[in-house]
């Protein structure tokens, strides 16, 4: 009979170190945040911290940065615009992928539990190692690709022509959607997964790009395209609101119209 193990480092200590609430605190909300330090020999852990919500920010991200400013400074995540528009901060937050800026506390019931983005190798507690995800993202190309020399002025775009991006472009490249997309966990060797086929969708059909054909050839593949089963949690978890699974249909649409 097979047998089967879980990888060095993948099964989570439920109880870590403990971080009580400073006395007096009367409005307090208990985090459960991974920990993960390679340098340690240990294999993960979650602790908790009880934060003092009447001096922190509404945002499950205000929490975070507090934890390490006031609390513990060893927790490590990514952050930087505080604003849902450069995607580093996507986690899975109460058992959903989403942007640690974007997701108010309010909307969590309970214990507040905080895990780096699922299926990815993980570099320290909540910094998950994209490096796969980009060089798939490099794969597709994604700039314009034209021919002969460049116009005198912009290439110009009719708005009916420039409304084909829209719930494309907004794209920001967190990677909730491939993260969370069954078919990217087993295959994502091979499968580009939603957020990168959301992208290649986007030069597709961008009327200024002259390489059309060359991109549809590259995604006629059983893996790089076809491991979408259309299961859909890519547009579910999408903080952006945008529909990868959509895109994707219309990548198969597009092949199969040029056979006809
Ligand atoms: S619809 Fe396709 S890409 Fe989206 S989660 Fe399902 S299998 Fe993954
Ligand atoms: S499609 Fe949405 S979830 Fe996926 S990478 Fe883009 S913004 Fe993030
Ligand atoms: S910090 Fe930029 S999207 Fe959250």
């Amino acid at each position: 009979m097979a047998e089967f193990t879980l990888p060095a480092n993948s099964i989570v200590r439920p109880n870590g170190k403990h971080n009580a609430a400073p006395n007096g605190a009367r409005n307090t909300k208990r985090v459960r945040v991974y920990r993960y330090d390679p340098d340690s020999g240990e294999t993960p852990s979650t602790d908790t911290y009880d934060v003092d919500m009447d001096d922190c920010g509404p945002m499950v991200l205000d929490v975070l940065i507090k934890i390490k400013n006031e609390i513990d400074p060893t927790v490590t995540f990514r952050r930087s615009c505080r604003e849902g528009i450069c995607g580093s901060c996507a986690m899975n937050i109460d058992g959903t992928n989403t942007l640690a800026c974007t997701k108010a506390v309010a909307d969590v019931d309970g214990e507040l539990k905080i895990y780096p983005l699922p299926h990815m190798p993980v570099i320290k507690d909540l910094v998950p190692d994209l490096t796969h995800f980009y060089a798939q993202y490099e794969s597709i190309k994604p700039w314009l690709q034209t021919e002969g020399p460049p116009p005198a002025r912009e290439r110009l775009q009719s708005p009916e022509e420039r409304s084909k991006i829209d719930g494309l472009y907004e794209c920001i490249l967190c990677a909730c959607c491939s993260t969370s997309c069954p078919s990217y966990w087993w295959n994502s060797d091979r499968y580009l997964g939603p957020a990168i086929l959301l992208q290649a969708y986007r030069w597709i059909v961008d009327t200024r790009d002259e390489h059309t054909g060359e991109r549809l050839d590259d995604l006629e593949d059983p893996f790089r395209l076809y491991r979408c089963h259309t299961i859909m949690n890519c547009a579910k978890v999408c903080p952006k609101g945008l529909n990868p699974a959509k895109a994707i249909a219309g990548i198969k649409k597009l092949l199969v119209e040029r056979t006809l």
